[in-house]
């Protein structure tokens, strides 16, 4: 018999699962049908923050970039996105109409990026789930391919160190969702 399409899940839903799964496990099993239902805010907050920052849309990474979410934002500002992730790829393209990279924070960590150049990388609502102990190779990795990474998160975490690559440059916060820019101080040849 034909199964029902299943619900999206919520992000306000996704802590028990997280628990239950582990984060690798719960989108593993769900990334094809996530969504955040926090996207409003993260739409409002990135135009706002875009355009008062004056951040260089021309070639933008969407880091983790779940169902759309920030490339959809952006796009409304004709920003050019590409979007990695290893889990979502069917719900980006579902949504964006464009394909992900299915990459993970540990293969950034082990060089996948490096010889590529961003405008700005833009990671939401993901980089709290990246292992803290690999966080300042993953933060140095993304520091060597783009002059300037934007960070929203629910969370305080992360909170990137200038040993790590990353300068704060801008803070600022709408309806308890952060938003910090940070200047790449890493000189790539
Ligand atoms: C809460 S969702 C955020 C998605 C989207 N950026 C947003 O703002 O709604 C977290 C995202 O991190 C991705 N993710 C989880 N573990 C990851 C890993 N080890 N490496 C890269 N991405 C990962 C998930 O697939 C998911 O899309």
């Amino acid at each position: 018999m034909p199964q029902p399409p299943s619900k999206p899940v919520l992000a306000s839903s996704i802590r028990p699962k997280y628990d239950e799964l582990g984060v690798t496990g719960f989108y593993a099993s769900s990334g094809a049908t996530y969504r955040n239902p926090h996207e409003a805010i993260i739409r409002r907050l990135l135009h706002q923050v875009a355009l008062e920052w004056d951040c260089d849309l021309s070639n933008v990474l969407d880091l983790a970039c779940g169902s759309g979410e920030v490339t959809l934002s952006l796009r409304e500002l004709e920003a050019t996105v590409s979007g990695i992730d290893p889990f979502t790829g069917a719900a980006y393209l579902e949504r964006t109409g464009l394909q992900t990279e299915p990459l993970s924070f540990d293969d950034i960590c082990a060089g996948a990026l490096e010889g590529r150049r961003y405008s700005l990388i833009v990671c939401s609502f993901a980089l709290h789930l990246a292992d803290p102990s690999k966080l300042p190779v993953l933060a140095h990795q993304l520091a060597r391919v783009s002059p300037a990474l934007l960070i929203l998160t629910p969370h305080k975490r992360p909170a990137l160190k200038l040993e790590w690559g990353w300068e704060l440059m801008q803070e600022t916060m709408l309806e308890r969702v952060r938003a910090r820019l940070y200047g790449s101080v890493v000189d790539v040849e």
